[in-house]
């Protein structure tokens, strides 16, 4: 049986990267953009990603590159490129109008069956899904970049999301490899980026305590060697008796150190200068340097997520 068809509107990059996802899952994918030279150069990048992937033997899926690049098509008409999609994953830029203007074309194009998902990292489901007629179908399906290496989705539902809305995405992204979450209600930043900006805060609020350097290794060698197998309740269910022993044990020396922290940072001046001159010793800003890094950072995401299946399967 076929696993069905699912459009993409917005092949930027989250847009491709979802694109390969559902193909890796074997589903047909039809891309959506507004200009025609965008899709074929999101083509091109798509074949390449591919290519690289199965020769470092990190492609999804059980198909071959050709057969999963045969599963994606291109389109600039909005009504075609939906027609027959279960799923709509909506994936252009982060702006409320534009996304508000193409969830109400959306709107009048579907039927009374198919998801609408909108990929947005911070707009809440209620500024984008207010008023259609199909906010039922609504849904945010928030990925982590890059969505190929890093499977987590956020499901954030708009008050007014019909259950099986939820149930039918939640379903969807497990079947084609994701690890979604659920969110009960929407909340500002929704669960990762509350959890990311608390730590990113921090972070700055040390600047001259410790050097950005050696505040990075703080993470990547020492907390999230943990958390890229257990988030922070395991850890503390693990690190005592029991998350009850735990609290009893340290509850105190937590309130006494989050009692230290600081207001919210401007994230200017000189705490914004010093830490950026830091890294762009590291890591020079010019895109070629940068784009270098990138790639070094999605081979890493790619060797930890096969890691991550075979401690699993162990
Ligand atoms: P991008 O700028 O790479 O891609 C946006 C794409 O949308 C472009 O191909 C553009 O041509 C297209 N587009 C513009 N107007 C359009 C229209 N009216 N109809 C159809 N397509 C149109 O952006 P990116 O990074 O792929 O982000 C897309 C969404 O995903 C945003 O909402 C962003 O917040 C979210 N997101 C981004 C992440 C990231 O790290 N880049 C992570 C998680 C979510």
């Amino acid at each position: 049986m076929e696993p069905g068809q699912v459009a993409i509107i917005g092949s930027g990059l989250i847009g491709r990267s979802w694109a390969m996802v559902f193909a890796a899952g074997g589903f047909k994918v039809k891309l959506y953009d507004v200009a025609q030279q965008q899709l074929t150069s999101a083509l091109e990048i798509i074949r390449k990603q591919m290519k690289d992937l199965e020769e470092s033997g990190f492609l999804k899926g059980s198909l071959s590159v050709e057969q999963q690049l045969a599963l994606i098509s291109v389109c600039t008409d909005l009504k075609a490129a939906v027609e027959g999609a279960t799923f709509i994953q909506e994936c252009t830029p982060e702006n409320l109008e534009l996304k508000k203007k193409i969830f109400s074309q959306l709107d009048l194009i579907v039927g009374d069956s198919a998801i609408l998902s909108s990929s947005t990292s911070c707009l809440l489901p209620s500024k984008l899904f207010t008023g259609l007629k199909h906010v039922k179908q609504c849904i945010v399906s928030h990925p982590v970049n890059p969505p190929y290496y890093v499977p987590l989705v956020e499901i954030v539902p708009h008050p007014e999301t019909d259950p099986s809305t939820t149930e039918r995405t939640y379903a969807l992204m497990k079947k084609i490899g994701q690890s979604p979450v659920r969110l009960n209600r929407e909340i500002e930043g929704f669960a990762l980026n509350r959890l990311q900006y608390a730590v990113i805060s921090e972070a700055w609020r040390l600047e001259g305590v410790i050097s950005p350097a050696d505040l990075d290794l703080v993470m990547s060698d020492g907390l999230g060697m943990r958390y890229a197998f257990i988030g922070p309740l395991e850890t503390m269910h693990l690190n005592a008796e029991g998350i009850s022993n735990y609290c009893e044990r340290y509850c105190e020396g937590m309130r006494l150190v989050l009692n230290t922290f600081g207001p919210v940072p401007e994230f200017s001046g000189e705490a914004e200068q010093k830490i950026s001159q830091a890294m762009s010793e590291k890591i020079p800003v010019i895109p070629k340097v940068l784009d270098a890094r990138r790639k070094w950072r999605d081979e890493c995401l790619a060797g930890l997520s096969k890691l991550k299946k075979q401690m699993k399967s162990d």
